[in-house]
């Protein structure tokens, strides 16, 4: 969870792990000849079959006529866990989808599944988005195949902890990217984005439910590189006069395809303090870590422990594919997305031991500095604007989804990375 999680978390882990956080640099490999053809096939390198160097016919298939109502929309972050869930329900709707993501902390089954699921109508670039001079090669590629309707910018790295212990990633990776990306997008004629801001950039308000008039004052790297993202995209938006972005402040996000297609496959390499509390649950759950520790309880909250706001991630796709429609030239628009609805961390434990059906046990410590007692949604300006009304609001539901899926990859991300992608010499 980005917002409360990670170092603002309410969370610990009573047994620590101690691990290298990666941004592991995971490039292109080339492949000279061939269209993209169909499903992968299992067990193979990553990148095979979706080559993504300029001269390739990857997005050949593209070349088809849109039949009416289908959009073709580029996804950043699409092998993560929120982009991967919006590529799927782009694609089942009906549209082209194309793929940006470095990979590296995403799960390239996701990129796999995407393509079974997709066909024709998906492609895939394996990007590094501060590659300045890549990403305008592959623009100019996707462009040349198809035009863009719009784009979701989801890349991006997430968690609060690692934020406060490498606050440069955080700048260059969720705000420097953003202002190479959508430069590169109105080179491009591609003026219509809608972005992954979070709550993090309203930081600890006193005054709750967060409405989008709550003052922004982050308080974490995290927040603060978010922030000023969403600063770069206003500013765009004020100065080019074609350029729409529609930027949602997520609150915690939760959940997985109800089908088990997609889930949420962390980094199970990553400290144990990084992780979202729905990982830190399930992990407590396969007995991989001997404790669950509820760090604060004397919070001003019913039950002394902190309150936040999960939303499902089917819900959060659908705000965002409703939200397309209300893109206007010019402007900049923000919205919350959460449930409006809080949950203590107490409640949080009961609706995982009943999800999972484990007792696990959990130790109470003391609060942690900086942690907010309270953080939920006011989402009405989103329902009103788009008519989006959450629909899986039931946290037990929801983490039945997630510990379902997390029951089977229980490798996390590393289920997908098969092969590391080589060297990116034969670059477009
Ligand atoms: N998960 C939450 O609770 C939450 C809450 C608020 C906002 N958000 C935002 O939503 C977005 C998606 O979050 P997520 O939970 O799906 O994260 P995720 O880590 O599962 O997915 C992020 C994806 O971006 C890719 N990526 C990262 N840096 C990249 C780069 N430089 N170039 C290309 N690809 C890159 C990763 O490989 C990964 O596939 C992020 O912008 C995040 O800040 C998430």
């Amino acid at each position: 969870m980005d917002t409360s999680g990670a170092a603002r978390s309410p969370w610990a882990f009573g047994t620590a792990v101690v691990v290298t956080a990666c941004v592991t640099l995971l490039v292109t490999r080339h492949t000279a000849t061939g269209p993209l053809a169909g499903p992968l096939e299992a067990g193979d390198g990553c990148g095979q079959d979706f080559g993504s160097a300029l001269n390739m016919p990857l997005l050949a298939t593209h070349l088809q006529a849109n039949q009416e109502g289908q959009q073709h929309v580029v996804v950043t972050g699409g092998a993560g866990f929120i982009g991967s869930h919006a590529a799927m329900r782009l694609l089942n709707d009906g549209h082209y989808v194309t793929v940006l993501d470095n990979l590296s902390r995403g799960n390239y089954n996701a990129i796999r599944k995407l393509k079974s699921i997709g066909a024709n109508r998906f492609a895939f670039y394996d990007i590094d988005l501060n590659d300045e001079a890549r990403l305008d090669r592959v623009f100019n590629d996707m462009i040349s195949k198809r035009s863009i309707d719009y784009l979701i910018h989801f890349a991006a790295v997430a968690f609060v902890a690692e934020s406060y212990s490498n606050p440069i990633l955080y700048y260059k990776n969720v705000t420097a990217n953003t202002a190479y990306l959508v430069e590169t997008m109105t080179k491009y004629g591609v003026n219509n984005m809608i972005y992954s801001s979070s709550c993090a950039t309203y930081g600890s308000p006193t005054k709750i439910p967060i409405t989008e008039e709550t003052p922004q004052e982050p308080v974490s790297p995290y927040g603060m590189s978010k922030f000023m993202a969403e600063r770069v995209l206003i500013d765009h938006a004020k100065s080019h006069k074609q350029f729409g972005v529609i930027m949602l402040r997520y609150f915690n996000v939760i959940g997985a395809d109800p089908q088990g297609r997609f889930g949420e496959s962390p980094d199970l390499s990553l400290p144990a303090s990084h992780h979202r509390i729905s990982t830190a649950c399930f992990l407590s759950a396969t007995g991989k870590y001997d404790h669950l520790t509820i760090t604060g309880t004397d919070h001003p909250t019913p039950d002394g422990t902190c309150v936040r706001d999960y939303v499902h991630v089917v819900d959060l796709v659908d705000a965002h594919v409703k939200s397309s429609a209300i893109i206007k030239a010019g402007e900049a628009q923000y919205f919350n997305v959460g449930v409006g609805k809080g949950y203590s961390v107490r409640e949080f434990v009961k609706a995982c031991k009943a999800a999972t059906g484990v007792n696990m046990k959990v130790v109470e410590g003391p609060r942690r500095p900086g942690d907010a007692a309270q953080i939920f949604a006011n989402p009405s300006k989103i329902k009103a604007a788009i008519n989006w009304e959450p629909q899986h609001t039931d946290l037990t539901a929801a983490l039945t989804n997630s510990w379902s899926w997390f029951k089977s990859h229980p490798k996390g991300r590393a289920q997908g990375q098969i092969k590391p992608f080589r060297g990116r010499g034969d670059d477009p």
